[in-house]
C-alpha cells in the first residue's frame, strides 16, 4: 500500500543522530567513542542503591508504598528536597516563591519535561530562540513539532545579548513576534560546548525577553536548561535564573538526578510558573499520570540520607581528572590550529578544526577517525535549521563522561592520526 497512515508529527519526526553513533559504537569492537553522553560507569553508585532499595523493601509497610502508584506532579518528600536544595544552590530562602515545593513537577528525565514544554507552549511554525550550537536531542523535538529555530551566538560566557536584541527586534518588524514562546539556554557547563551562561547574560535575556512581550501579545519564557549544574568541578555555582524572576512567571527551570546520580534512573525535574505548571500536568497525566514512584521514593531517600551528595562529591573528582586528561591530550596530539575549552564542569570539550577541515558525518575526517577506531559528534548536529545563517561544518563535541583516563587519551591520540590524514 502506498499511503502512510502516519500523523504529520509521525512524518516529520527525523531519525535522531545520535541513534546511528550510539549504534556504531555497540557494532564496532574496539571503537572509543567519545561521542556518547554516557557518565562513568565505575562510579555508578551501586552499593548505595543496593542498601536503599534494601531498606525500602525491608517490611511490608516500607515497601508498598514505592511499589504503588504516586501522583502526577511527584513524590511529595522529593518535591520538598529537590525544592529546598535549589533554594540553597541559588543562596535563597527556602519559603521563597520561586521554590516552592508547589511549583514544582518530576518528571522521566528531564528529557520528558523538555518534551511535555514543547507540546504546551508551541504549535507547528512558532518560534524557538535557541543557543547556537545547542542540545541536539532538544533540537529534535523542535523539529518533530515543526517550530521554527532562531539561533543566539555563543560567547564566552553565554549568549551574545546584542544579538538576541537584533533577533527580537528583527521578530518584531516582520510580525512574527506572536509566534516566539521561548528562549532556551543550556546554562551550566552546556552540551555541547561546555558554557555557563553567567547571572550577567541571564539577567540581561530575561529584561530584553520582558522588552518585547508586549509587542508578542503573551508572556516569552525563559526557559533554563540545568542537566549539568551539579557537575560543577572548578569555581563557583552561578546563581540560576529563577533568582532574577521576582513574580516567579517568567523562568522556566529544569534539571535532573541522571548526570549528577545515575543516568539509569532518570529522575528529572522542573520549576514552572503556575499557568504552565497546570497545563504541563494535564498533559503529563495523559502520557504516563506519574515517574516511576519506585525510583522517585530511592531517590528521595539518597537525597535526605546523605548518599546524594557524597557522590556528587565522588563524580566531580573523577570528571575533573577526566577533563584534565582529555584537555591534556588535545593540547599535545593535535595541532595548535585547532581550538578547544578547558571545561570547568559538564562532560564535554568543544573542539574547533583548522580552517578548512570539515567534522560532518561524511566528511573525510569522520570516514578518517573511524578508520583509526574513534568517533566524536559532529559539530553541525547542534546547530538548529535556522535559514538565516549557514551551519558551522568544522566543530566537534568530545566527551570525557564515560571512556577511561586511558581510553580518552588514545581516543584523542587516534583523532590526531585521522586529522594528519586529512590535512597533510
Ligand atoms: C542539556 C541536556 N538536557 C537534558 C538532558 C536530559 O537528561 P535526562 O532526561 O536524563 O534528565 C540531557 C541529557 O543528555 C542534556 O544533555
Amino acid at each position: 500500500m502506498k499511503g502512510s497512515a502516519l500523523s504529520q508529527l509521525g512524518r516529520r519526526t527525523a531519525e535522531p543522530p545520535i541513534t546511528w553513533l550510539m549504534r556504531e559504537a555497540l557494532v564496532r569492537p574496539g571503537l572509543i567513542s567519545l561521542a556518547a553522553g554516557f557518565t562513568d560507569n565505575p562510579s555508578l553508585p551501586v552499593v548505595e542503591t543496593r542498601e536503599i532499595m534494601a531498606d525500602m523493601l525491608r517490611t511490608a509497610k516500607t515497601g508498598q508504598p514505592p511499589l504503588q502508584y504516586g501522583t502526577t506532579a511527584g513524590d511529595e518528600t522529593l518535591r520538598k528536597l529537590t525544592s529546598r536544595r535549589l533554594a540553597q544552590l541559588d543562596g535563597r530562602p527556602a519559603k521563597a516563591k520561586a521554590y516552592q515545593p508547589s511549583r514544582m513537577m518530576i518528571t522521566h528525565g528531564s528529557q520528558q519535561l523538555l518534551y511535555i514544554l514543547t507540546e504546551i507552549l508551541f504549535d507547528p511554525g512558532d518560534i524557538v530562540l535557541v543557543e547556537d550550537p545547542s542540545y541536539f536531542v532538544y533540537l529534535g523535538i523542535t523539529q518533530s513539532h515543526g517550530l521554527r529555530a532562531r539561533s543566539i551566538p555563543m560567547e564566552d560566557d553565554g549568549i551574545d545579548l546584542a544579538h538576541l536584541e537584533a533577533t527580537l527586534e528583527a521578530l518584531k518588524q516582520s510580525g512574527e513576534l506572536p509566534r516566539l514562546k521561548a528562549l532556551y539556554l543550556v546554562s551550566y557547563h552546556s552540551n555541547p560546548t561546555g558554557t555557563t551562561t553567567t547571572s550577567a547574560k541571564k539577567a540581561g535575556a530575561l529584561k530584553l525577553l520582558r522588552r518585547y512581550e508586549s509587542h508578542a501579545g503573551h508572556p516569552i519564557y525563559l526557559l533554563e536548561d540545568a542537566a549539568y549544574r551539579e557537575l560543577l568541578f572548578a569555581g563557583e555555582d552561578t546563581p540560576s535564573a529563577l533568582t532574577m524572576d521576582r513574580a516567579a512567571n517568567r523562568v522556566i527551570y529544569t534539571s535532573t538526578y541522571s548526570k549528577p546520580f545515575a543516568t539509569g534512573v532518570r529522575i528529572g525535574y522542573g520549576m514552572l510558573p503556575g499557568q504552565l505548571l497546570t497545563a504541563a500536568l494535564r498533559v503529563k497525566g495523559n502520557h504516563d499520570f506519574g515517574t516511576t514512584n519506585f525510583l522517585q521514593q530511592l531517590i528521595s531517600r539518597a537525597v535526605s540520607n546523605g548518599a546524594y551528595e557524597k557522590h556528587v562529591q565522588v563524580l566531580r573528582k573523577r570528571y575533573s581528572k577526566k577533563a584534565a586528561a582529555m584537555v591534556r591530550a588535545c593540547r599535545e596530539q593535535l595541532p595548535s590550529s585547532a581550538q578547544w575549552n578547558e571545561p570547568n564542569g559538564g562532560l564535554y570539550v568543544w573542539v574547533r578544526m583548522p580552517a578548512g577541515v570539515k567534522t560532518d558525518l561524511k566528511s573525510n575526517l569522520f570516514a578518517a577517525a573511524l578508520q583509526q577506531k574513534m568517533i566524536y559528534v559532529p559539530g553541525n548536529l547542534c546547530y538548529a535549521d535556522d535559514p538565516t545563517r549557514r551551519k558551522p561544518n568544522r566543530e566537534m563535541r568530545l566527551s570525557f563522561g564515560s571512556e577511561s583516563i586511558k581510553n580518552i587519551e588514545e581516543g584523542v591520540s587516534r583523532l590526531g592520526r585521522a586529522l594528519k590524514r586529512v590535512i597533510q
